[in-house]
């Protein structure tokens, strides 16, 4: 499994919070449960080689080398840390939805396995678009998530997400939002998007962006709430690193 951590001025951002992910996606997996202590002194080392204003780092944690097959082996896991320099996402970007379901009643639902490869085909289904995310629904056609952001919209002037049964990751950057926020959680089929006032993303590399296409609608963008949740997360980002 893998974690993507922003770097705000050469220090990892809400660190603990990826690290307990981290740690779920592990047991999820059966794998050994990660050394924080280890964890912690390795991104402070990579970090260390390097000025990043603003980055990314990448955890990735494995099984290790086990036999051909899909046998997990039992031998010592894998840890693989990296930086990279990030560049700040657009203020609005362009979305399609993809008719492939995210499995909500899956082993892997909600664990931020490196199993990829979906998320792989559905961006690039996007991209022919001229999108730069692609929303999943659910097997039971509710709205899911995107294949590396947490999705939020507006109806009625109130801030909607789906909830974790939807099979969504739990994004820290949407946990963070739901703590500092009022924003309702519920399950609604995606055709919710359809009528929405205003649609963000929210993620590590982009925080909260929001969305001015969504197939062939034009929406306004950002719109007010949207607005209100960008300078908040820049206000409460400033505060404090591991919120
Ligand atoms: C499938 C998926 N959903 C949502 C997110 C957003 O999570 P976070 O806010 O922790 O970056 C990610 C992040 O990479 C993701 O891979």
């Amino acid at each position: 499994m893998f974690e993507a951590i922003k770097v705000v001025d050469g220090k990892p951002f809400a660190l603990t919070r990826h690290l307990n992910r981290l740690a779920r996606s592990a047991a999820a997996l059966g794998l050994p449960e990660p050394d924080d202590e280890l964890f912690r002194s390795a991104v402070a080392e990579v970090l260390a080689q390097e000025q990043l204003p603003l980055g990314r780092l990448r955890i990735t944690y494995t099984g290790g080398p086990a036999e051909l097959g899909s046998g997990r082996g039992d031998v010592t896991p894998t840890t693989v840390v990296v930086a990279d320099v990030m560049n700040a996402a657009p203020e609005t970007t362009a979305v399609v939805r993809v008719p492939w379901p995210r499995n909500e009643r899956g082993a892997m639902a909600g664990v931020k396995s490196t199993s990829y490869a979906e998320n792989v085909v559905a961006l690039a289904e996007a991209a022919r678009y001229d999108a730069t995310e692609a929303i999943f629904e659910n097997l039971a056609g509710h709205l899911c998530e995107g294949t590396g952001t947490n999705v939020g919209y507006v109806v009625d002037g109130e801030v909607r997400t789906p909830t974790l049964g939807s099979g969504c990751l739990a994004g820290v950057t949407r946990a963070l939002l739901l703590e500092w926020y009022d924003v309702v959680e519920v399950d609604e089929p995606i055709s919710v998007l359809d009528s929405a006032d205003e649609i963000f993303l929210m993620s590590t590399t982009r925080d909260v962006q929001g969305v001015h296409r969504i197939d062939g609608r034009e929406l306004p963008a950002p719109g007010p709430l949207t607005r209100a949740l960008v300078e908040l997360w820049s206000a409460k980002e400033a505060e404090h690193p591991d919120p």
